[in-house]
């Protein structure tokens, strides 16, 4: 070893003592009669001095000394002169006077240094990657991780679950992103796909028996990425046999429980609150909501119906809805600028039409350009059904079911960070149940799995597969954390018979669906045991336990935005011996690449 101590556990205990320390050179302090270094590494960060009596070759070595420098360090502990100490170093209250100094390695000067106050351009940051894991925040992020995925095997492990691994090297699977694809050298014009999820795999562990498996899996999806969106992540994926919706969700409420105290130190009040899918929906707007605050949508639509405003009226009349939401004391908040730009807003992302708004006065009368369309005592209706007191602004959009769920779940949203409604370090874990099976693509005009096509129907909706298969609910759910989905299950079709049904109502005809899933289709007709299971984003939990708003933040070497590593310059161009190896011809060479 070179070292016998590390940077993070010299105290008083140690004062007299002879050690020596390796690491990187975070600060140097030159005070004329000697140097202040603080020297770090993954533990932490000691100083070590030199004084007037250092020798002659520790003094000429500490001249030499550079940022990220990397040095051995051996000197005797000696307890700081008061008034010097520092409560914030974890070693604060010595330091080391050094008596050998040894350079084990320079370092060009770095870019950006890993103890900088403000965070560097990310795209320095990913290209010059081992410097930002350097950084203690990523470090403290790393460690975190590492928490995580160990109490996550523990945990399993104390349920009896069985860990197994699957190939990356596969069939295409079914949770509805684009595949990445790997051509076959041996079998030249055919292609493996990386898996988007173990999701058919886990699947037939069961029906092989191997009840309760667990796989903390890699999966790639090639997908537009967002902050929590990255090409290639991790799951935990679980699958369980015999059991209902309830045993899975309590599975996943004890590790969540688990998480909570091991990582947070927090404890979890189970069972986790549930919600059902169209309430979130009617409550909130939106599958995933942040239920830190409230500042619930209001359906007024009964009310427009009574007014003189057209547009209201209109939408009213149409069958479409009028709803609102009240932005607490958000009157002296925004201005008629302020609205105008929430109604750019709304009406640029999410399509909708304008964005009518009311004010509470001090007296209690509502304020609008609009309010001449309403009678006084209508106002007061509006008022009594918005719960509206002095302060408050009414924020409403009168649109179609979707449009007025995404334009007041992006303003909730918004209005939740901009106007302080929740703590940033509150943790919020709800259910959300009873998914739709289906969702309508009017563009391909046919439904789609709204989770994937494997997912049960829940026993009383069976009858509307056939005849109204947008009514039927799955026995599916999510986890959502902080108004995040931070996992999504479901319990499986476990007979071939209901598995071809629903194929059917995807589109897929009986040829297709036999040409992708055959053996799934197959396997099913082998004694498949009822099952089902859930897979968490374990990218996603790790940004989530640590208050981050990015996953590439939890990732060591994630991609950007275009899906490239900056770092390594992948995807990258291949050889023509490569290719003809595959049998494949670029058709047309991409110039611009960055
Ligand atoms: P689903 O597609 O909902 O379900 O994925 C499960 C969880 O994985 C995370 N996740 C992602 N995280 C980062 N980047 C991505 N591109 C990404 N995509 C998904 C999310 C999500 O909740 N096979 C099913 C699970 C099952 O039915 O058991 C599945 O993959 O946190
Ligand atoms: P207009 O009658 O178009 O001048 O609109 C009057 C006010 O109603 C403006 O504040 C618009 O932003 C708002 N508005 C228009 N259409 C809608 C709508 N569909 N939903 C909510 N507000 C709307």
């Amino acid at each position: 070893m070179l070292r016998t101590h590390t940077c993070g556990e010299l105290n008083k205990s140690f004062v007299n003592q002879s050690v020596t320390l390796c690491g990187w050179i975070d600060t140097i302090r030159d005070l004329g009669q000697g140097k202040f270094i603080v020297l770090r590494d993954r533990y932490g960060t000691t100083q070590i001095v030199t004084n007037p009596k250092s020798s002659q070759e520790v003094l000429e070595t500490a001249d030499l000394l550079k940022s990220e420098y990397v040095v051995q360090a051996t000197g005797t502990v000696s307890e700081r002169p008061s008034g010097q100490e520092n409560s914030e170093m974890s070693t604060g209250e010595i330091e080391l006077v050094v008596t050998d100094l040894q350079i084990l390695n320079k370092s060009k000067l770095p870019p950006f240094l890993p103890n900088q106050r403000e965070l560097p351009n990310e795209d320095l940051r990913l290209k010059h990657r081992y410097l930002d894991l350097r950084r203690p925040q990523m470090q403290k992020t790393m460690f975190s991780r590492s928490l995580i995925t160990k109490s996550i095997r523990d945990y399993f492990e104390r349920n009896d679950f069985i860990d197994i691994e699957t190939p990356i090297l596969g069939r295409s699977t079914p949770e509805g992103a684009r595949d990445y694809l790997v051509p076959s050298r041996i079998q030249n014009g055919s292609f493996y796909a990386l898996p988007q999820s173990p999701q058919i795999y886990k699947q037939i562990m069961m029906i092989a028996g191997y009840d309760r498996y667990v796989q903390i899996a890699r999966c790639f999806r090639d997908e537009d990425l967002r902050a929590d969106r990255q090409p290639e992540f991790t799951q935990l994926d679980m699958e369980m046999s015999f059991v209902d919706a309830d045993d899975v969700i309590g599975m996943i409420d004890g590790l969540m429980k688990h998480l909570a105290k091991n990582i947070l130190g927090m404890d979890l009040k189970l069972p986790l609150p549930r919600m059902t899918y169209d309430e979130a929906m009617t409550r909130f707007g939106h599958d995933a909501p942040d239920l830190r605050f409230g500042m619930e949508i209001v359906d007024c639509t009964d009310l427009a119906a009574k007014s003189d405003f057209r547009v209201f009226k209109s939408v009213a009349d149409a069958g479409n809805f009028v709803r609102a939401i009240n932005a607490k004391g958000g009157a002296a908040k925004y201005s008629r600028k302020g609205i105008d730009q929430l109604t750019k807003f709304v009406q640029e992302d999410f399509g909708a039409k304008g964005l009518a708004w009311f004010r509470v006065e001090e007296d209690g009368t509502l304020f609008s350009p609009i309010a001449k369309n309403f009678g006084p005592e209508l106002l007061e209706e509006f008022k009594q059904r918005m719960a509206g007191e002095p302060g408050d602004l009414f924020l409403f959009v009168a649109d179609t079911w979707e449009v007025s769920c995404k334009s007041l779940y992006g303003l909730r949203k918004q209005l939740g960070v901009e106007l302080e409604l929740y703590d940033p370090n509150d943790m919020n874990f709800s259910w959300i149940v009873e998914f739709p099976m289906f969702a309508y693509d009017e563009e391909e005009d046919r439904w789609d799995a709204m989770h994937h096509p494997f997912t049960a129907p829940r026993d009383e909706d069976l009858e509307f597969l056939g005849s109204d298969p947008g009514r039927a609910r799955a026995k599916a759910y999510d986890l959502v954390i902080n108004g995040y989905e931070a996992g999504g299950g479901t319990i499986r079709i476990h007979d071939s018979k209901t598995q071809s049904h629903v194929f059917g109502l995807l589109g897929l005809n009986e040829a297709t669906a036999r040409e992708r899933f055959g053996f799934l289709l197959d396997a099913l007709q082998y004694g498949a045991p009822p099952h089902g299971g859930i897979a968490l984003g374990i990218d996603r939990i790790v940004m989530l336990f640590n208050n981050l708003d990015n996953i590439r933040d939890c990732i060591t070497f994630p991609k950007t935005q275009r899906a490239t590593d900056l770092m390594t310059d992948a995807p990258n161009a291949v050889d023509d011996v490569q290719l003809g190896e595959l049998g494949i011809e670029i058709a047309k060479q991409e110039v611009a690449r960055s």
